[in-house]
């Protein structure tokens, strides 16, 4: 491969490696947001007048609303890196889309108003079925970045999912917030660096380790904006993530090539049992789409499965994984714990998760969208409102709890 064409590419770490520049721009206008990705209803009206205005005047009522809010306050490189997919964005449109062709039926008189939302996940209590997924490049859509949306998941007293390259090290995210965190990795080759940095995790008060193998973004706009991490913050996440060298004195590029070079994109299942056997920690396994996958990670002793697509930010038409969490939490039969994300935003949209298997949902661009509109305050917001729409949906099921969010209260679309 010739680093040199890849000098312009996102450098966040290993989701967001590799693309080729010699692939052509897509000849089609770039699709910039996920609205129009989707082929979704346009914005309420008065919505883009308060963006125009003010991006704060008015609280968001769903959690939608805060894309167009995250557009009007980020520069639109960055903006486009957090809200396109890969490729054709298929799979963006389809972790949507899929949502809209599952219908809930609920069973009437159930005097339901004041559903418990709270459920364990990993054995740690929280208070709704919805934790914050591994986001990178935090400190580029919020100046308090990471630090912010650990302490509005602790305030609501849920986990947050740390990327290994959200900008801020381990030890910054434990002293901002004492609320539960796991810390997800990325696979350097260097094993010594990575099991290290899980001892700094583990010391530093982290309670689980998610272990990301869907690895290599694909996305046109990323290329097309030539997007990549400002100088500092590069080598502040290499350093972060215990790599040593001379960063200071190496050009842009000469950075953006070592950090593509240092992670490990040839893993194999081998990687679990290296990761096992370095901690006591829990482990979830991210990125399975398919049932023998899973069975195979319960095999190799992890704790926890995350039914991902990378939120179509890998490889473009990979199904929606509310599509396949059913035949997942089939095949593992109650061994692990299911978790699942992409494209949830609204609250029956976690509820049609439980109802198919999972235990609980991780959310992804709504919690950085609102992070870079409003900070901690937005990140609060998205959880209260994702946590208002499923107490409304439990209510109108009849589920006291989510135990009690069964199948039966879901429906296929016949036009699916
Ligand atoms: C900007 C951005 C950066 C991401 N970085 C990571 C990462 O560092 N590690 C990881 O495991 N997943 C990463 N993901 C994927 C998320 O963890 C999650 O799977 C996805 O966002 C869920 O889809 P949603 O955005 O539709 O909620 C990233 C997603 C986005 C939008």
């Amino acid at each position: 491969m010739d680093r040199r064409k890849f000098s312009h590419l996102v450098a966040c770490g290993a989701g967001s490696t590799i693309a080729s520049l010699a692939a052509q721009a897509h000849s089609s206008q770039p699709q910039t947001n996920e609205s129009q990705a989707t082929g979704s209803a346009p914005k309420p009206k008065q919505l883009s007048a308060v963006v125009n205005q003010s991006p704060t005047a008015v609280e968001p009522v769903a959690v939608y609303e805060y894309e167009a809010l995250a557009r009007a306050a980020l520069p639109r490189p960055t903006f486009e890196y957090i809200s396109t997919g890969s490729a054709d964005q298929v799979t963006v449109r389809e972790n949507l889309a899929a949502y809209q062709r599952i219908h809930v039926v609920p069973p009437l008189l159930r005097g339901v108003t004041q559903p418990d939302l709270s459920t364990t996940a990993l054995g740690e209590k929280i208070s709704l079925p919805v934790i914050l997924a591994p986001v990178a490049g935090q400190r580029m859509y919020h100046a308090d970045g990471a630090l912010a949306a650990a302490r509005a998941a602790a305030d609501a007293k849920t986990i947050m999912g740390i990327s290994s390259s959200v900008l801020d090290s381990v030890e910054e995210v434990a002293q901002a917030s004492t609320g539960p965190k796991w810390f997800q990795l990325y696979a350097p080759k260097d094993r010594e660096i990575g099991k290290r940095l899980i001892q700094r995790a583990q010391r530093a008060g982290f309670r689980a380790i998610i272990l990301t193998v869907d690895l290599g973004e694909w996305k046109d706009a990323d290329r097309r904006n030539r997007f990549t991490l400002p100088r500092e913050m590069m080598i502040k996440h290499l350093r972060d993530f215990g790599f040593v060298g001379n960063f200071e004195q190496m050009t842009h590029d000469e950075l953006i090539s070592f950090n593509a070079s240092v992670w490990d994109m040839g893993m194999t299942w081998e990687i679990v049992d290296w990761l096992r056997d370095i901690t006591r920690l829990p482990v979830l396994l991210k990125g399975v789409l398919r049932p023998d996958d899973a069975v195979r990670a319960v095999s190799k002793g992890v704790q926890g499965i995350v039914v991902s697509n990378h939120g179509g930010r890998r490889l473009d038409t990979m199904p929606a994984t509310i599509d396949v969490v059913e035949s997942i939490a089939q095949s593992v039969a109650g061994k692990v714990e299911i978790y699942l994300d992409g494209g949830i935003r609204r609250g029956t949209d976690v509820l049609k998760a439980i109802a198919l298997g999972a235990r609980a949902v991780l959310i992804g661009r709504p919690y950085v969208w609102a992070l870079a509109a409003e900070g901690e305050t937005g990140v609060k917001n998205v959880l209260e409102l994702l946590r208002s729409e499923l107490t409304n949906a439990m209510s109108a099921c009849g589920c006291n709890n989510t135990a009690a969010i069964s199948r039966d209260l879901i429906t296929r679309s016949k036009l699916g």
